[in-house]
């Protein structure tokens, strides 16, 4: 079975913010990805609401309900303004960062070990909202069985040491693909099931696809969005050359 896809809008909304203007269409574009057949949309509201607003988290929930079996991903940091809007949309999945504030992007996992016993009231509060509950963890993290334990129902393997290891390739890239099979293989044991996500690309994502048979969801952003406007861009350029050539 295909691992799910679901789509990261934040970079859209990212461009959008830096003029008054709703170009490009956050929600526009995320029915383009949920009408090609994106399994899902994630977004990752920031209290600073830096690309992702509380509007549009709400819009997204009305496009995401329009389309059978889709899913509704809500990243964020439980303890920093994520549980009015969680509790308005009530989103198929909760993925649980431990980002501060100020964080340009998520660059680890949770230690359990010191977070733990903070989050298991929240885990269970939002499984009973109907969320799945997935904690964002590094593939390398001695305590990555403990989300079970905790009552979460997946953990998202932090998969930008993998791919930065592709990147380098040779060594590095067996030794990361190793990692990340063996995360994989211990969250599957004590039956956690397995999502992964951050600077995933065209180039690296089928190596991971192949070697993690417990993978069920990937949500990308950044390089797909990257890829949206370079694959975009010949036929966009047609339609405005189109339009320079209407006759006067
Ligand atoms: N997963 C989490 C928890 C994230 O914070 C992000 C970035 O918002 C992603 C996945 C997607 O990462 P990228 O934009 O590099 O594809």
């Amino acid at each position: 079975m295909a691992v799910k896809l679901s789509v990261n809008v934040n970079k859209i909304a990212t461009l959008r913010n830096t003029r008054a203007l709703e170009i490009p269409s956050v929600v526009g574009l995320a029915r383009i990805a949920l009408e090609t057949g994106a399994a899902g949309i994630t977004v990752h509201p920031r209290p600073d609401q830096r690309h992702i607003r509380p509007q549009d988290v709400l819009d997204l929930a009305e496009l995401v309900k329009q389309f059978a079996e889709r899913e509704y991903n809500i990243e964020g940091n439980p303890f920093y303004g994520y549980w009015e809007l969680v509790e308005k949309v009530r989103p198929t999945q909760c993925t649980l960062v431990p980002d501060t504030v100020e964080q340009a992007t998520s660059d680890h996992g949770w230690d359990l070990r010191m977070n733990g016993e903070k989050l298991r009231p929240v885990i269970a509060e939002l499984k009973g909202l109907g969320a799945r509950v997935s904690l964002f963890m590094d593939a390398d993290s001695p305590d990555l069985e403990k989300a079970k334990e905790l009552g979460a129902d997946r953990v998202e393997l932090y998969t930008e040491p993998y791919a930065s290891a592709f990147a380098e390739g040779g060594e590095a890239r067996q030794q990361a693909i190793e990692l990340f099979t063996q995360a994989a293989q211990r969250a599957g044991a004590v039956g956690l099931e397995v999502n992964a996500g951050h600077d995933l690309n065209l180039e690296n994502l089928p190596a991971l696809v192949w070697a993690l048979p417990e993978l069920q969801e990937v949500s990308i952003g950044h390089a797909l969005i990257g890829d949206a406007l370079e694959y975009g861009m010949g036929e966009t350029v047609r339609k405005y050359l189109d339009a320079c050539r209407t006759n006067r």
